[in-house]
């Protein structure tokens, strides 16, 4: 079996050494212009003439949960796309965001800046009722995520395509009930996949349905996000800021608004890393399924976009 591995920005040799570990009498390589043809392609932001000439691949791993870029090339038609199912990052994002949700909501900027001026001040405890928290994308990440805010005793609600249960989430699904969740929200947290249905879904018309003094916090993709009328909303006053992982150009270029505005926190696309270990066993049981005939869960559907 050949395993051929195109990852734009990531150091190969690691990810050879434990792919050739975990699959002895693999032949695991680099890909390069004019290699021959392999059975399963690693992949994360290769260009297009990697699938123009790897025709023949069965199987083609995204080392991220997210498949937008991918999806943008074309890919040969017989290949399975297959993106990261968790693999250590459904626990990063619930830190992520229960992080962001608590410091927003126990003020902990505020405290930060009375510190800094010898300040001994109290502010009075804010009411967790008065901040629900709604979380769109209710799929591997969402949903760890939405669970783990109500651990902490906030209102909880969720949206989704499909109808769902969770455990202490009040659960909205498709376009219909979309109006709903975001009036039943205060604090929102981004975690769709890009889509042609999901680009632009945090713009004017929708933030505007956020309960007033809302909170952003995007860890998606950045053109789920008008950035202008994020920033028109902050400076009515509608929103009371926001916190930012992913951007529409990354690094976030310096010129843009976002590094000036005090009310918006900035992380480098960090939220959730892709870790090397988890990923490869992740793949490495993938690829025995497949090549066993087998199913597997993570598969994406082209047609739906994730
Ligand atoms: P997932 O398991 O595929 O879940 C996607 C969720 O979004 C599902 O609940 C799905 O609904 C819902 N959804 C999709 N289209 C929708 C629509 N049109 N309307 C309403 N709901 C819709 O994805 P995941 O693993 O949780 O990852 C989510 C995204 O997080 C990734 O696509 C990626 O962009 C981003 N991400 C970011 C980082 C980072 O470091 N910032 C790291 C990892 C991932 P159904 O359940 O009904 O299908
Ligand atoms: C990161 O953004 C991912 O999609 O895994």
């Amino acid at each position: 079996m050949k395993i051929t591995f195109c990852c734009t920005g990531t150091k190969p040799e690691p990810w050879l050494a434990g792919l050739r570990s975990a699959l002895p009498g693999a032949e695991v390589t680099v890909w390069e212009a004019g290699a021959p043809a392999a059975d399963h392609a690693v992949v994360w932001a290769p260009p297009q003439q990697f699938f123009d000439e790897q025709v023949k691949l069965k199987g083609v791993f995204n080392i991220g949960a997210g498949v937008d870029a991918l999806l943008k090339l074309r890919l040969p038609p017989q290949a399975t796309v297959v993106r990261l199912d968790d693999a250590g990052m459904s626990v990063q994002m619930a830190e992520y965001v229960c992080h962001a949700v608590i410091r927003h909501f126990r003020e902990f900027d505020g405290y930060a800046a009375d510190i800094q001026a010898r300040t001994w001040s109290y502010r009075k405890p804010r009411e967790r009722a008065e901040f629900p928290v709604g979380v769109m994308g209710l799929g591997v990440l969402g949903a760890r995520v939405a669970q783990s805010l109500a651990q902490f005793d906030f209102p909880v609600v969720g949206w989704s395509r499909s109808a769902k249960e969770l455990m202490g989430v009040r659960c909205f699904a498709g376009a219909a009930q979309f109006d709903d969740f975001l009036a039943a929200t205060r604090i929102l947290v981004n975690l769709l996949p890009l889509t042609p249905e999901t680009r632009d879904i945090m713009r004017l018309e929708t933030l505007s349905r956020l309960q007033s003094g809302a909170y952003v916090i995007n860890v998606a993709r950045g053109a789920h996000l008008v950035d202008d009328d994020l920033l028109a909303l902050l400076a009515s006053g509608h929103l009371a800021g926001a916190m930012l992982d992913v951007f529409r150009t990354e690094p976030l270029p310096l010129e843009h608004p976002f590094w000036r505005e005090p009310k918006i926190t900035i992380t480098p696309h960090t939220s959730a890393r892709t870790l090397r270990d988890e990923s490869i066993a992740q793949i490495v049981g993938k690829v025995r399924a497949l090549e066993a005939g087998h199913a597997i869960v993570g598969v994406v559907d082209p047609v739906r976009g994730y």
